[in-house]
């Protein structure tokens, strides 16, 4: 193989090849890109494409513009709402599969505020344990962190069939505020799959990088009225929600990819469904290789297929891939490298001897059915 095979894009996603070539544009223009809070004319290009961006967010999600405030990347986001949390001393309700942006900040931050919701075995929030946790508050304000789709098993944590109960939960529970973490969701999912929990949500979170644009930036949505307190203190960027000069290329490149994902996202979504029914069936032929599918595996990310061998383990099948020119992680990227089993795996009660030998194939935007042929062969040949 010419090329290296990425399978990895649930870590990051490769830049569009639409978004290299506005940057390489843009790039070799002589005009010039200013500081977007300056006032001259090079300052105000910047500026617009700061709102351009916010623009493109509220196209991608229906959540109005003014309230996207750019940052470095989803973990800063995530972190600036907790931090509300903090500072409200509101106890922080959480499913045991966030990311560890949000088990770190809770773990450090939080301690005896915060508590983890269980999920069901096939990645579902538990809506009783949900129910039983908020009731147990008796009215008083609570954050309540959850996600779209896991980064790891690339499932729903609230399927469509649930989500009628769930708001009805909610309902009930007015003094809760939503934090959605929409990181592999949002551009990646079809907006069925969530768009009726956004109304209900007091802040979103979202990342570039996992949608084909630059890695370093990011942002956090905050519903109009709910508490924000900033973290980072110097000029009024953001305004004066989040201190410091904006990644201006980058966020340009956001732009760029989320117009792509605008045109395209219907399209990019057929072609992976066709793609992971080709791994579903030709993977079948690995020895020993048991897939992760539930009942509800239409609402799957559909770039996402998690595989485990069991006789085996995973940082041996990843080195061997990687010689042969694949990049491919063991669930999140964030433990690659690291002996240490998935939270989200044990959480949803998978084995010791599932869970260490696992693999998620994710699937960048316009993978060739070459590369997934040479990766599955590559697989059926070193185990
Ligand atoms: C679900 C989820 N939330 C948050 C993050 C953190 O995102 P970032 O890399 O932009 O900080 C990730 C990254 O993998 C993720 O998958």
């Amino acid at each position: 193989m010419q090329t290296r095979v990425y399978l990895d894009a649930n870590a990051t996603h490769p830049l569009l090849s639409q978004v290299k070539i506005a940057l390489r544009e843009a790039l070799s223009s002589e005009d010039e890109w200013g500081n977007p809070s300056s006032l001259h004319s090079s300052g105000r290009r910047s500026k617009k494409i700061l709102n351009d961006l916010r623009k493109e967010l509220e196209l991608a999600s229906g959540l109005k513009e003014s309230g996207w405030v750019l940052c470095s990347g989803a973990t800063e986001s995530l972190n600036l709402a907790l931090a509300v949390a903090k500072k409200k001393s509101w106890p922080v309700l959480y499913s045991a599969v966030e990311h560890s942006a949000v088990l770190r900040y809770c773990e450090k931050e939080l301690a005896s505020q915060a508590r983890s919701l269980t999920v069901a075995e096939d990645g579902s929030l538990d809506l009783t344990v949900l129910d039983r946790e908020l009731k147990a508050l008796d009215g008083n304000p609570c954050l309540l962190v959850l996600q779209t789709h896991n980064n790891e098993s690339g499932l729903p944590l609230l399927p469509l069939e649930r989500q009628p109960e769930f708001l009805k939960i909610l309902s009930e529970h007015p003094q809760s505020h939503l934090l959605m973490d929409m990181v592999q969701s949002l551009p990646k999912a079809d907006a069925k799959l969530w768009k009726n929990l956004l109304p209900r949500a007091s802040y979103v979170v979202a990342s570039g990088h996992k949608a084909g644009a630059m890695i370093g930036i990011g942002a956090l949505w905050v519903r109009e009225g709910a508490p924000l307190f900033p973290q980072s203190f110097g000029g009024l960027q953001e305004g004066g929600r989040r201190a410091g000069t904006e990644a201006v290329w980058n966020a340009f490149s956001w732009l760029e990819a989320l117009k792509v994902w605008r045109m395209e996202g219907d399209a990019i979504r057929a072609l992976w469904k066709r793609q992971r029914d080709f791994l579903k069936s030709s993977l079948k032929d690995v020895p020993g290789l048991q897939m992760m599918l539930v009942p509800h595996d239409s609402e799957v990310l559909l770039n996402t297929l998690l595989v485990s061998l069991p006789s085996s383990r995973s940082d041996l099948i990843l080195q061997k891939l990687d010689l042969k020119g694949i990049s491919i992680s063991a669930g999140s990227a964030c433990r690659s490298g690291i002996t240490q089993s998935s939270h989200v795996l044990r959480a949803m009660g998978c084995d010791a001897e599932w869970t260490q030998a696992v693999l998620r194939i994710s699937m960048p935007v316009a993978i060739s059915d070459e590369h997934l042929d040479y990766f599955v062969k590559t697989l059926k040949g070193i185990v």
